[in-house]
């Protein structure tokens, strides 16, 4: 409940913002990639390749439902949990929703830096675009969507802050 959960696209910040905005709300940090991997002990790209996308869906559903009893944390999510539409309703009724925004070439330079990401690993340009423009719409649902270029994690960590207190403020409209 009021937990603050970050979706958007793969490579976006989300980790990244979510730590910065863990430290200034004085709120938990979690990370649904990073949990699952604990629980596996694998790292998602191998969960991928030996289990299986589908499998790899259902923890990540599991973990996402059982935030349902918590408060106070910060959530970065991986970039397709959000595509889940009982999740998606669960979090939009519980929690803060944020969307994290950044233009797809700056995506592209980030994912190709590393190749952790399944999905992404041998993805053209266009096929990233695509799978982006599918779930762009689900993205938006969000309580709220904040552009994050050219901002450092900390003033994303900040306007997110500033919202969030609104949202609050304002009986979570
Ligand atoms: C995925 C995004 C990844 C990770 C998995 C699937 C996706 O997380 O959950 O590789 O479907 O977009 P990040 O968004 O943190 O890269």
């Amino acid at each position: 409940m009021n937990n603050i959960i970050l979706i958007g696209y793969m490579a976006v910040g989300k980790s990244t913002v979510g730590k910065s905005l863990a430290s200034l709300m004085n709120f938990k940090y979690r990370d649904t990639d990073r949990m699952i991997e604990k629980r596996e002990g694998m790292e998602i790209k191998d969960i991928f390749k030996e289990k299986g996308e589908p499998y790899f869906r259902g923890l990540e559903k599991e973990i996402a439902k059982n935030l349902k009893n918590t408060t106070k944390r910060v959530v970065s999510t991986g970039g397709g949990l959000f595509m889940d539409k009982e999740v998606r309703d669960q979090l939009l009724k519980e929690d803060f929703v944020v969307f994290l925004i950044l233009p797809m070439e700056d995506i592209y330079k980030r994912i190709q830096r590393n190749d952790r990401r399944p999905l992404a690993k041998a993805a053209s340009p266009e096929e990233l675009k695509e799978r982006y423009e599918v779930r762009l719409p689900y993205y938006e649902k969000a309580h709220v969507c904040i552009d994050t270029k050219g901002k450092t994690p900390y003033q994303v960590a900040q306007e997110i802050r500033g919202r969030y207190h609104q949202w609050m403020e304002k009986g979570r409209k």
